[in-house]
């Protein structure tokens, strides 16, 4: 079984995952959690190189207050506790998205633990941040403005302004909890990507059901606009 290199997911379903069980929601945001660190060693032990994850939209700012709150105070808990634990193992963390609107904290939490396993090898790990697959396009625009503005550019020479530069695209994309949007995710980078939906709530999303999702994918023939024949080399 070939396993992706990359793989990106919307881990969603937090909250109906918590009000499945009466519980508060932010009671899902803490079982998801720990979800993140068992999927992240699991893809590092199958020899996934690159794992991104879309832990907080730029419409999320838009959810009641204490939501927010509470996420941002579990990011930084988990950046600067637990991804300690994840340097341990190797794993090189990048954080994408517009980080001027976190809280200094945070932004401080994120530079260092990005300096600290700048040069871990098991797998590179991306947290998508106050992203989105619209702002980055956009920032991205900006800065070919801002550097070459009267020069065409290419596709290959477009994409080193993206925040996912320099990792692959993906090869497989997951959302759980049964829905089939992308969500503003990564736009650009998901062009050729296999899109996999699963009915299960991220806090149940464990390590069997990413054998199955990469099961899937391996079923899948990926023709790049090419045909059948061509990827079979019978052509
Ligand atoms: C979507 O579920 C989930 C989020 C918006 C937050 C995801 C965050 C985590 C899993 C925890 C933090 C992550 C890291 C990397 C430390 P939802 O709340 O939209 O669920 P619902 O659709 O059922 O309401």
């Amino acid at each position: 079984m070939s396993v992706p290199k990359h793989i990106a997911i919307i881990m969603d379903g937090n909250g109906r995952w918590a009000k499945k069980r009466f519980l508060p929601r932010v009671s899902g945001h803490v079982k998801g959690v720990s979800r993140v660190k068992e999927i992240v060693e699991y893809c590092s032990v199958l020899g996934v190189r690159y794992l991104t994850l879309f832990a907080f939209g730029r419409d999320n700012w838009k959810r009641p207050q204490e939501e927010v709150s509470f996420l941002m105070n579990l990011l930084s808990e988990q950046i600067s506790k637990e991804f300690y634990k994840l340097h341990d193992k190797n794993v090189k963390i990048r954080f994408i998205g517009d980080r001027a609107r976190l809280s200094t904290l945070i932004q401080e939490q994120m530079d260092s633990i990005e300096q600290l396993t700048s040069n871990n090898t098991a797998i590179n790990l991306n947290i998508a941040i106050d992203y989105s697959g619209t702002y980055d396009i956009v920032q991205a625009v900006n800065k070919v403005i801002a550097t070459n503005p009267n020069a065409p550019i290419t596709e290959d020479d477009f994409s080193k302004y993206l925040l996912l530069y320099p990792d692959p695209n993906p090869d497989l994309f997951i959302r759980t909890s049964g829905e089939s949007r992308i969500s503003n995710f990564l736009l650009w980078q998901i062009s050729y990507s296999e899109c996999y939906f699963t009915e299960k709530l991220w806090p149940d999303f464990n390590k069997k059901a990413l054998d199955i999702a990469i099961q899937w994918f391996n079923s899948r023939e990926r023709r790049f606009g090419m045909i059948s024949e061509q990827i079979q080399g019978v052509l």
